[in-house]
């Protein structure tokens, strides 16, 4: 299943484009399947219907852990690295894995869980997330991880969306000196959830947390109860390769999050054939991955990808800059790290503390790296390539999405050649096209356009949680026949794709993705707020920041306290991670005759880009353009 030159790679590629169906067929023969499929793919895109391996039988868990007990059982599959460095570290082997989701399963069990339930997990970055995420998988429920960062109303929000019906959290989490108090955020939730029956609550910080009789019980103890009874198997659940594996939302154009729905089969063979084909993944490889299991990059490629290839992968509970911004490279040191995949904010925020951090580390066990999330900035691909990779390390700039499940665009390490800013060529299976406004494919080289996606593959979308209609036009109705992925893009002289950003009111903050409306709602429920507009503008560190425009006109008291209310009520709506970076209170917001708020201006303005804002003239009061000017921030 592994590509070997570039030369293997031309020749896979035309196979997956020329004979789809062969060839997925021919890689889902490397995994285990309880019984193989009747049909490799049924799909139209106008409904749409996506159905790949139909009538395949099969448990994700068994393809995760099982398989490899025998030849694997003794290799560690978690190193994890907890937030402080004075605390033990924990290695979990595949065995010692096993055996914890085996027991979590029965806890599960024992708590009423069954197949098809929606389950949702809100923990820290600790072994224990990842066991309750393969227990779900292995009993057949439905995870819906929500990531720690999210504000009580979010995870209420998610959690109505699902019906889920148990809860797995923590008392806290440690994010560098901050303690996260998982387990009280979640009781703000439980009191909009009426469907949540039980909460299972980890020991992580040891904070008081109200325990309630007959809902709340902890980790601990249904643990020591299935240890009692002396269950050490849990027989997985035989799950069809089309049955909703888990539920993970994101943001969208609009203010409601969308719950993006991935299936058990067609998932596991495409992120486990990404993640050994991209990263060129070596048995005994050493793979660090720093993203949270709370996002897409965790799910496909801290749990179920590497997994699905035996691969040992550090899982890091703290932050990058804590205690000391050398905080990463500590870790490639300490576990000897072999593939390091991080995001371009992170490789920012990192360069901007100075090259004496890297003085003595040593980085010499890296031999690939890895960048997800944005776009990445020259600098900071050249900051990776020389300091970190010592020009000895391909790095894969992996191109993907929530709703592709694995990566879509990348090199393949070591085999394609790289550029910096590159995403580069498609991996197999991949059919990108550019599209102009009006819905027509851009043939040819040295164009841009609209990056659409014309042939289904195994790790796509199926549908958004409850509401099919929504997939479809978010998604499958803006270009005949085509999946549109939101972003902009170009494919140069050779042939190589370089996205250039959301084309959509999608922000991507820190490589986190924020629909501008979700955060217009959440400042306009502040009671003194009359209306918004939030747009992006560059941000050195971010890439992208959070600008609000805010009509305000009855405060109280010092304007900057109002921002911080605002700030606050922000926090409180959708979490901290969106928090504006910038506010400037307005008398108004362009409009055009019929109501419309001319983004573009409010864009142009927040870029500092004034004096170039274009035709104002449609707008029903162009004086107001004026002022907004002269107050940016
Ligand atoms: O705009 C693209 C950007 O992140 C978006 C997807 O965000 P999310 O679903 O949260 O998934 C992030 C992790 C896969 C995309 O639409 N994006 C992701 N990776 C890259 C990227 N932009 C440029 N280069 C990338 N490598």
């Amino acid at each position: 299943m592994k590509i070997s030159s570039i030369e293997d790679y031309q020749r896979v590629y035309k196979q997956s484009v020329e004979q789809p169906e062969e060839f997925w067929a021919n890689i889902a023969q490397n995994f285990q399947w309880r019984k193989k499929w009747d049909k490799v793919l049924e799909w139209n895109f106008t409904e749409p219907s996506i159905k790949w391996f139909q009538g395949a039988k099969l448990n994700i868990t068994e393809n995760c852990l099982d398989r490899h007990l025998e030849a694997w059982g003794d290799k560690p599959a978690i190193i994890w690295e907890p937030n402080d460095p004075q605390e033990h570290h924990r290695v979990l082997t595949y065995q010692q894995l096993y055996e914890k989701v085996c027991e979590f399963a029965h806890v599960l069990k024992n708590n009423g869980a069954k197949k098809g339930d929606r389950i949702c997990i809100y923990m820290p970055m600790v072994p224990e997330l990842e066991i309750a995420v393969l227990a779900c998988a292995r009993i057949g429920a439905i995870h819906s991880v929500v990531f720690g960062g999210f504000s009580a109303q979010s995870i209420a929000d998610r959690i109505q969306d699902a019906s889920c019906n148990i809860i797995i959290t923590a008392d806290g989490g440690y994010r560098g000196t901050k303690l996260v108090p998982l387990k009280n955020i979640i009781d703000d939730a439980l009191v909009q959830c009426p469907t949540i029956k039980k909460v299972i609550v980890l020991t992580r910080t040891r904070t008081p947390v109200s325990m309630i009789k007959g809902r709340d019980v902890w980790w601990e103890d249904e643990v020591k109860k299935v240890e009692t009874q002396g269950a050490t198997d849990f027989p997985a659940e035989e799950m069809d390769a089309e049955d909703v594996l888990f539920i993970l939302y994101t943001s969208g154009s609009t203010g409601k999050p969308k719950g993006v729905v991935h299936t058990c089969g067609g998932y596991m063979v495409y992120t486990g054939y990404t993640f050994t084909n991209a990263f060129q993944y070596e048995p005994g490889e050493v793979y660090f991955c720093t993203a949270d299991i709370g996002w897409i990059t965790g799910h496909s490629y801290i749990a179920y990808g590497p997994l699905t290839q035996g691969a040992t992968t550090v899982l890091f509970e703290g932050i990058p800059t804590w205690p000391t911004p050398a905080r990463l490279w500590d870790i490639v040191e300490k576990y000897h790290v072999n593939i390091l995949y991080t995001a371009p904010t992170a490789i920012r925020s990192l360069m901007s503390f100075g090259d004496e951090l890297l003085e003595g580390k040593d980085f010499s066990s890296l031999k690939k790296l890895g960048s997800v999330g944005e776009p990445i900035n020259e600098e900071a691909w050249h900051w990776f390539d020389e300091k970190i990779g010592h020009k000895k390390c391909p790095i894969v700039d992996t191109w993907w999405q929530t709703e592709t499940g694995g990566f879509m665009i990348s090199p393949i390490a070591g085999i394609t050649k790289t550029k910096p800013g590159y995403a580069s060529l498609p991996l197999p299976g991949i059919q990108p096209v550019l599209v102009d406004e009006n819905g027509n494919i851009i043939e040819g080289n040295s164009v841009s356009g609209n990056l659409c996606i014309r042939f289904p593959w195994p790790g796509m979308l199926r549908t958004t949680y409850g509401d099919h209609e929504r997939c479809r036009t978010t998604y499958f109705s803006t270009y005949h026949d085509l999946y549109f992925t939101g972003d902009g893009c170009l494919r140069d002289e050779d042939g190589y794709y370089k996205i250039t950003g959301r084309v959509d009111d999608v922000l991507n903050v820190s490589g986190h993705r924020i629909g501008t409306a979700e955060v217009e709602n959440a400042i306009n429920m502040h009671s003194d707020v009359v209306e918004s507009a939030v747009v992006g503008f560059h941000h050195e560190i971010k890439g992208q920041g959070v600008y609000a425009y805010v009509v305000c006109p009855n405060q109280h008291g010092d304007p900057e306290l109002t921002r911080k209310d605002i700030m606050m009520t922000v926090t409180r709506i959708i979490g901290a991670i969106a928090r504006p970076d910038k506010i400037q209170f307005v008398s108004g917001l362009p409009k055009t005759r019929s109501g419309k708020i001319m983004r573009r201006i409010l864009r142009k303005i927040a870029e500092g880009d004034a004096e170039n804002l274009g035709d104002t003239s449609t707008l029903l009061d162009p004086s107001v353009v004026d002022e907004i000017k002269e107050g940016a921030l």
